[in-house]
């Protein structure tokens, strides 16, 4: 017995311009064929000018509404991961509550950088389950599109901008992996590997700053770390990789999917993919994933789906679901 957060409705948001990897071909010393090659990536959307996360997460969390046939009045939080906020303060979520229109209930920002979105829904999953909040807006959007150094090849070419936005409402549950909602959370950080990636700016420099990446390290933790915790979460609700419907894995690099998803022992027909299209969107990778895995009719209510994601921290984390 007790509350489980169930999913009650989804949405997403993609910016309108679509730049194909071929376009850096002009200004880089790079190809379409490194690019798809090494990470999968074929085309990513970036944010217009003036065109602010929140903006972003906005439209996706009134996409998230209409398809949960609820309004901003029946949202009693929203808890927003991004690491790519409009500004230092007041918290993107605010912002976010204030153009939906919400003008009751708390909403704050959680920046756990590409694993974001893990850590979000861990949030909500309390709330929801110590009584605190009844529905839930957990969103993950991000304009990493700023952070970019324009001239290194080897990041400016991974990222791309997006929002995407679940609704999680109470609802009893018996306790058992039968239950549909959040059934199990695992959550990881490591401060020792904060310069395997990270931002060389902020409140300390007096400049935004660009995003540093030594690709090859994260990697090589990534198809470890994702594993084992997504492992570990399965463990937490009972269940084996067999009983996975889907894997909903952070969108970085195909490889590290594909690696990942063979640890795991499924195969590629039962992992959502968006990569290709959406590039790295950070925090917002998983929501648009299983946003589009959900319009697409692969993710059905009552389905297992196993959420998986790594990022700047390192932070990391699994969490798995009942659709
Ligand atoms: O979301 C947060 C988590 N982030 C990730 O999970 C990203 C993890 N890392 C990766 O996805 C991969 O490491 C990358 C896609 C970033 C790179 O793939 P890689 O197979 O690890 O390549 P590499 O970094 O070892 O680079 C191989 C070569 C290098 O040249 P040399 O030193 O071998 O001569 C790079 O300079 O490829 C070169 N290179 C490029 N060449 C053409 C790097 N970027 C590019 C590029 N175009 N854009």
């Amino acid at each position: 017995m007790g509350m489980r957060a169930i999913v009650r409705g989804v949405g997403h948001y993609l910016p309108e311009k679509v730049v194909e990897n071929a376009e850096f071909e002009k200004t880089l010393d790079t190809s379409d064929e490194w690019i798809r090659s090494r990470s999968g990536i074929e085309r990513r959307c970036l944010a217009a000018e003036g065109q602010t996360t929140s903006d972003l997460a906005i439209r996706a969390g009134r996409a998230a509404l209409e398809n949960a046939g609820l309004t901003a009045d029946d949202i009693d939080a929203i808890v927003m991961a991004t690491s790519t906020a409009d500004l230092t303060f007041p918290a993107a979520a605010t912002m976010v509550q204030a153009g939906l229109g919400m003008t009751r209930g708390f909403a704050f920002d959680v920046q756990a950088v590409c694993a974001g979105f893990i850590f979000a829904l861990a949030n909500a999953n309390a709330l929801i389950s110590t009584g605190q909040a009844r529905r839930v807006m957990v969103i993950g959007a991000e304009t990493f599109s700023r952070l970019m150094d324009w001239e290194d090849r080897s990041t400016c070419v991974l990222f791309g901008d997006g929002a995407g936005a679940l609704i999680l409402e109470a609802g009893e549950g018996a306790g058992t992996a039968a239950d549909r909602g959040i059934l199990s959370v695992d959550l990881n950080s490591d401060g020792r590997h904060k310069d395997i990636l990270y931002v060389d700016g902020g409140v300390s420099t007096g400049r935004t700053g660009h995003l540093r990446m030594a690709g090859k390290e994260v990697f090589r933790h990534a198809v470890e770390k994702l594993s084992d915790t997504a492992h570990a979460a399965l463990e937490k609700a009972g269940l084996t990789g067999e009983d996975v419907d889907w894997l909903v894995p952070h969108q970085a690099n195909l490889r590290i999917i594909k690696a990942t998803a063979q640890r795991l022992q499924l195969p590629m027909e039962r992992v959502i993919v968006t990569v290709q299209d959406h590039g790295n969107t950070s925090a917002a990778s998983i929501p648009l994933a299983l946003s589009v895995g959900s319009a697409e009719g692969k993710i059905q209510p009552g389905d297992v789906v196993v959420t998986e994601a790594i990022g700047g921290g390192l932070a990391w984390g699994s969490v798995v679901l009942r659709w």
